[in-house]
């Protein structure tokens, strides 16, 4: 190759370099998606629970660092990432995946990553049977049709929604915030384990009838027989029996409860 050719050919290339580079340069930077109140969601559009009550809720769920939350609809991570800087480990369930990458990104910038996760699922099809603590801002119908699978999870399991409730299963506690102008109550409840059904007990029965965590029936111990009404609080289990207070836990099919003087070994079942 002649020297004039050579240098013909390095210019063509060093102009090409600079056209395409003032070209780059020109394009306008990539918009980072911004959130709108009122989107379209799945089955929910997305509007956020106000921080006070975000705090508020997992103030009521006693969230502490053993505790693993799953915020059902996460919208843009705030529950998550509130939790993750409680100290618990949170995953944030949701359907929109620029919700779930902006919630990634607010994560990292809060320093809480490792602790707060995030994925693009719908709620409907994902296990969250693994939670101590689930909370959620949904519709009054979705808290009812995911009533049944949160009966189903393990006893204790906490679960906190903003505003909605789940019908004739009455919360445990109601909260509100103070100076907060929309969407501030929070309901909880306690996952109140499986007591319904007639129990042995050694020298008689215990017939409980269960709606939800409340509980009814009858105590018969020897020769005596009273009503009993009473409450569960997960496995824990309180009952009045005549002018007697019981008080135990529940565990699968067998329950140990106090009262009155007596201490009662109950089993259900065969
Ligand atoms: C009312 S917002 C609540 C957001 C967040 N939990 C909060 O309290 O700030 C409901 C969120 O649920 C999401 N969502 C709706 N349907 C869903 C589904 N089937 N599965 C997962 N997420 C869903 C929406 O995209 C929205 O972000």
């Amino acid at each position: 190759m002649n020297v004039s050719r050579y240098w013909g050919r390095l210019s063509l290339a060093l102009t090409l370099v600079t056209v395409l580079s003032a070209f780059a340069q020109a394009q306008p930077a990539k918009q980072e998606f911004q959130p709108e109140v009122g989107q379209a969601g799945k089955d929910v559009v997305w509007v956020p629970t106000p921080q006070a009550l975000v705090d508020k809720m997992l103030e009521m769920a006693k969230v502490t660092p053993k505790d693993y939350v799953i915020d059902l609809g996460s919208g843009d991570g705030r529950t998550v990432i509130t939790a993750a800087k409680r100290g618990s480990k949170a995953l944030g369930i949701e359907y929109n995946p620029d919700m779930v990458e902006l919630s990634k990104r607010a994560a990292a910038k809060e320093g809480v990553s490792d602790k707060a996760t995030f994925m693009k699922a719908d709620l409907f099809e994902s296990d969250f049977s693994q939670a101590q603590v689930i909370t959620m801002f949904l519709l009054p119908s979705i808290n009812l049709k995911l009533r049944p699978k949160i009966l189903d999870l393990k006893p204790g399991t906490r679960i906190v929604s903003n505003s909605f409730d789940m019908e004739d299963w009455k919360p445990d506690q109601t909260e509100n915030v103070e100076g907060c102008s929309n969407w501030c109550t929070a309901h909880l409840w306690i996952v109140p384990a499986k007591v319904d059904g007639s129990w042995k007990l050694p020298q008689g029965e215990l017939t409980i009838k269960q709606t939800f965590q409340m509980i009814s029936g009858t105590l018969k111990n020897g020769a005596a027989s009273s009503q009993i009404t009473g409450k569960l609080n997960g496995d824990q289990i309180s009952f009045t029996a005549g002018a007697a207070q019981y008080t135990g836990r529940v565990s699968g099919n067998s329950m140990e409860v106090s009262g009155g003087g007596n201490k009662l070994n109950a089993t259900r079942g065969k």
